[in-house]
């Protein structure tokens, strides 16, 4: 099919896509440079498979809670007491002293918020990496008065934040709720609520809302509008939190 300067051409053009993302792998800026005890306790961190359970910068296992800035928030004591009897889940690993304090000088160099955060993903509902998340912990933070809060939990029980996007149109083109009582009095949110549009893509809520949730739904989009600001720096503001730059990790894994 192809000629042999073709071939040649294109083998020549994967060789160079080769080696550009070879050197652009490998040249990454790294911002965390370990201590010899340090490199001691990831080379443990290996060896005892930590990762299984663990995760670093997000990437690891989920039985166990993240590590990356487990240097900060574990004590000494309680690691060496991790380390040797186990907890729950984690085993008794019976280490020495000096490969605790080698995993410690790991986990405590490691620990640069600057540069990532790990999440908890057990237990910890501000662990959340999307957008609704971040939302939805703006709202608890802000605690809603308990009418509001019922419309919050039965909006949220719902699959409505599979179509409505915090602060803005959605890709299927359902609207902002924070600004629906700007566009609807509460007659026309009722209707919307129990019929939905179905020609224009909003769906019947199922299972139907009870009069309770009915008015808890409305004093919550009241609420969300009247809080909107607020809420809104508040959902940017963990959002950006969040933010990783995935270049400036280091990748241990593949060095
Ligand atoms: C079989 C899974 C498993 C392995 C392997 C494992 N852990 Fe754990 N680890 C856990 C679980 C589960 C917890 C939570 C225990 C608890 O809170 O009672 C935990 C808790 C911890 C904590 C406390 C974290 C916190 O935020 O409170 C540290 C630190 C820790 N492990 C370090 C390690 C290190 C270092 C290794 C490797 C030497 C390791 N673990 C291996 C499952 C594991
Ligand atoms: C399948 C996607 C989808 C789901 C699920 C969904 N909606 Fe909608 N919704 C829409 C679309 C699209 C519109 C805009 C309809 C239009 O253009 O008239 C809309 C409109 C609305 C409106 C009117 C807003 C306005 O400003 O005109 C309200 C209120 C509303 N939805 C509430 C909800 C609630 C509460 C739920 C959960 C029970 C929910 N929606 C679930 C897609 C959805």
């Amino acid at each position: 099919m192809f000629q042999p300067t073709s071939k040649k051409i294109l083998l020549t053009v994967l060789t160079a896509c080769f080696v550009v993302q070879s050197g652009l792998v490998y040249s990454d800026d790294v911002d965390i440079e370990l201590s010899e005890e340090a490199v001691r306790g990831r080379k443990l961190f290996h060896q005892y498979s930590c990762q299984v359970c663990h995760q670093l910068w997000g990437q690891g296992g989920f039985l166990g809670p993240d590590l990356t800035n487990a240097g900060s928030r574990v004590d000494e004591a309680r690691l060496s007491s991790l380390l040797t009897y186990g907890s729950g889940q984690m085993p008794a690993l019976h280490m020495s002293a000096g490969e605790i304090a080698a995993l410690r000088a790991f986990l405590t160099e490691i620990d640069r918020p600057d540069i990532g955060r790990g999440e908890l993903r057990l237990g910890d509902p501000s662990a959340g990496t999307t957008p609704q998340a971040a939302f939805e912990t703006a709202i608890e933070a802000a605690t809603p008065p308990p009418p509001v809060a019922v419309g919050f939990e039965a909006f949220r029980s719902g699959i409505c934040s599979a179509c409505h996007f915090p602060f803005q149109l959605s890709p299927v083109l359902a609207p902002d709720l924070s600004t629906a009582v700007e566009r609807l009095d509460d007659a026309a949110l009722r209707d919307v609520l129990v019929a939905g549009r179905p020609e224009k893509g909003m769906p019947p809520p199922v299972p139907a809302f009870g009069d309770d949730e009915l008015e808890g739904v409305i004093a919550y989009f009241h609420w969300l509008n009247e809080n909107r600001a607020q809420l809104r720096a508040g959902t940017n503001q963990r959002l950006s939190e969040r933010d990783v730059a995935w270049s400036r990790l280091p990748w241990w894994e593949y060095k």
